[in-house]
């Protein structure tokens, strides 16, 4: 039994800001930051737009893709670190915004891995049998917890959510997953506390980031979890007919991509246009990809992700 992706979906926000108009905040420029990590703009999410409700416009196009209804789903998970509530979870939120009830719905907070490591659960649950379909759902407003006033942080993130239908299959889907996470790096990217009662007044609960060590690690992490990823299933660089990165920073998926010796056209970018979305950047990549046609069915996808903790991972997918 393998789970298989079969439907796709995402959401941006309304809101488009350009690296010019962030220069009008802070001392930086559209030639700092696009040299710097390959961000010309991103989208920012108003007030109404929560991880629930992006989770929610991203899951109508990925259950209408699939051609499936609500009620054909029996899980929900939910990667994302920035929850529209401290409880309930945002899954329950998504779950209660598509008419359902009943069936299990829980988030997962596992950073900017947060969606490799939920499709990784929702793996396990496919293939033991116990959950026929499952929706999995990356979302994010991290510009909620950015600092403005920071701008070595503030010109990273942005907003938006992705979606993916999985359902068991005996044709090929996921091949494998590889997490891994070592919280030693605790220091390096980080938001203090999310709790009020525990929120200290000289730290606000912003993204903190060591960016020089984040990125050092970064190449090294997932250039190894990409080769365990082909290793684990005897294939060679040459199988892989798409990679979809995390999208943080043109030169970290460039460092992946050269290590795999995969020309960039081979590779899905959006960082360009959508900044870092944390969770979302994987499945808004990957929907943008299918939806544009560059992704066709029986392709070998390698997806893989790193964020605070640090944690990471990679799936290696036929599409
Ligand atoms: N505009 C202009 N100057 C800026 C700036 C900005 N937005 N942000 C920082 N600078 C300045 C710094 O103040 C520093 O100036 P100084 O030398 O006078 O002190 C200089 O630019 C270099 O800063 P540094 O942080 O060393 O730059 P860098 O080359 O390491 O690039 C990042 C910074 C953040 C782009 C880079 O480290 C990075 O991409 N790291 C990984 C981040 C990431 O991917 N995080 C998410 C992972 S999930």
């Amino acid at each position: 039994m393998y789970t298989r992706i079969i439907g796709t979906g995402s959401y941006l926000p309304k809101q488009i800001v350009s690296n010019d108009e962030l220069a009008k905040r802070v001392d930086t420029s559209d030639e700092w930051i696009f040299t710097r990590t390959g961000i010309r703009s991103r989208h920012i999410a108003s007030g109404e737009e929560t991880s629930s409700y992006m989770g929610h416009q991203a899951s109508l196009k990925a259950l209408a893709a699939a051609e499936l209804q609500a009620s054909d789903l029996d899980m929900i998970i939910v990667a994302t670190t920035t929850p529209d509530k401290g409880l309930p979870n945002t899954a329950c939120l998504l779950q209660e915004r598509l008419g359902i009830s009943a069936i299990p719905a829980f988030d997962i907070t596992v950073a900017c891995a947060g969606f490799i490591y939920a499709l990784s659960v929702a793996d396990q649950f496919i293939r033991t049998g116990s959950a026929k379909t499952i929706l999995v759902v990356g979302a994010e407003v991290l510009t909620a917890v950015t600092d403005w006033s920071d701008r070595s942080t503030c010109v990273l993130f942005g907003d938006g959510a992705g979606a993916v239908i999985v359902q068991g299959s005996e044709k090929p889907g996921i091949l494998s997953t590889h997490l891994h996470a070592d919280g030693r790096q605790k220091d390096n990217l980080y938001i203090p506390s999310p709790l009020p009662g525990q929120a200290r007044a000289d730290e606000p609960s912003y993204i903190r980031m060591q960016g020089r060590e984040v990125f050092r690690f970064a190449v090294k992490a997932l250039g190894d979890v990409v080769e365990e990823a082909l290793k684990a299933n005897h294939l060679p660089q040459s199988a892989i007919d798409w990679l979809i990165p995390h999208q943080a920073n043109l030169r970290i998926i460039t460092a992946t991509a050269e290590k795999l010796q995969l020309s960039m056209d081979k590779v899905v970018v959006t960082v360009d246009r959508h900044a870092n979305t944390s969770a979302a950047s994987v499945p808004l990549a990957l929907d943008e990809a299918v939806r544009d046609g560059r992704i066709q069915r029986g392709q070998t996808l390698l997806l893989e992700a790193i964020g605070g903790g640090f944690v990471w991972g990679s799936a290696l997918i036929v599409y």
